[in-house]
């Protein structure tokens, strides 16, 4: 967590970033600060949008308007090249993020040090596996098959994937989203842990209120592409506006009754 008296750069900023698909403006002038080691907890409506703002800040989508800048960089200013170290900086828990089935739970962890290692020994690699698996409560798991494992588990395992790199910033698409309550309260405790151990920032993209208390130092909703308000957990569930309101209290239209 930071200390509001002393900002330093945040790791991420939007600033006006709008962004057009197909016909739709589904980002409308995002302004948003992610602090150095906060957990940023990014509420808003199905189809709101907010899988499109992780991409942007990862990179894989550029902005039509506005910037988003990576502490002093403007990365759309960067070239593919400069994006390089910038991408190794950042890890990410895709939504319905898969495993290889071919590879083992251990080869799967390993496999970004082997894309992006830059020549890791493989000693080394064996010994970062080791210790990302029992970062994420799975030590000894790893010759096993990720068919042989429950989808928490497999959620683990992708999770140890994507920090295996000790990303300075991770971000996550709906981590607890298709887990059953129990389930769902181990991953979110284990993102603080994680977040905690490694000394990461992240930013967690839900639609779960539970798992946004849990997790969120604090709470941005996104709402009609813009961030509509952000706040302290505790500020956001006993807010009286009736936008938050009906988004905390989960009486949404009905296109968000599919969860
Ligand atoms: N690559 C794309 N091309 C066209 N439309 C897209 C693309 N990605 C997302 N969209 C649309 O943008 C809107 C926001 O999508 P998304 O960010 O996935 O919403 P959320 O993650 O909040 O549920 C949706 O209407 C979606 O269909
Ligand atoms: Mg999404």
């Amino acid at each position: 967590m930071t200390d509001p008296g002393k900002q330093p750069v945040p790791i991420v900023r939007l600033v006006g970033v709008e962004k057009k698909l197909g016909r739709q403006r589904v980002l409308r002038g995002v302004d948003l600060e992610i602090r150095t080691g906060e957990n940023m907890v990014i509420i808003g409506r199905s189809g709101g949008g907010k899988s499109v703002l992780l991409k942007h800040i990862l990179g894989l989508m550029q902005p039509d308007a506005g910037q988003v800048w990576f502490r002093d960089k403007d990365m759309a200013q960067l070239t593919e090249e400069q994006m390089v170290p910038l991408r190794k900086e950042t890890g990410m828990l895709f939504q319905n993020g898969a495993l290889f089935d071919s590879l083992t739970v251990g080869e799967n962890v390993a496999f970004p040090l082997r894309e992006h290692g830059n020549g890791i020994s493989e000693e080394n690699i064996r010994a970062e596996v080791t210790r990302a698996l029992k970062i994420v409560d799975l030590p000894n798991q790893g010759s096993k098959w990720p068919s042989e494992l429950s989808g928490g588990m497999r959620k683990r395992v992708a999770l140890a994937r994507a920090a295996i790199a000790k990303p300075a910033l991770m971000l996550y698409d709906e981590p607890t989203a298709g887990l059953d309550p129990i389930v769902a309260d181990s991953i979110n405790k284990l993102m603080v842990r994680l977040g905690e151990e490694l000394n990461m920032t992240s930013v967690i993209v839900t639609h779960d209120m539970v798992s946004a208390r849990e997790v969120g130092d604090r709470i941005a909703m996104l709402h009609e592409g813009r961030i509509y308000c952000v706040d302290e957990p505790g500020v956001i569930l006993a807010s009286e506006d009736p936008i938050v309101r009906r988004f905390v209290n989960g009486i949404s239209d009905a296109s968000d009754a599919v969860f």
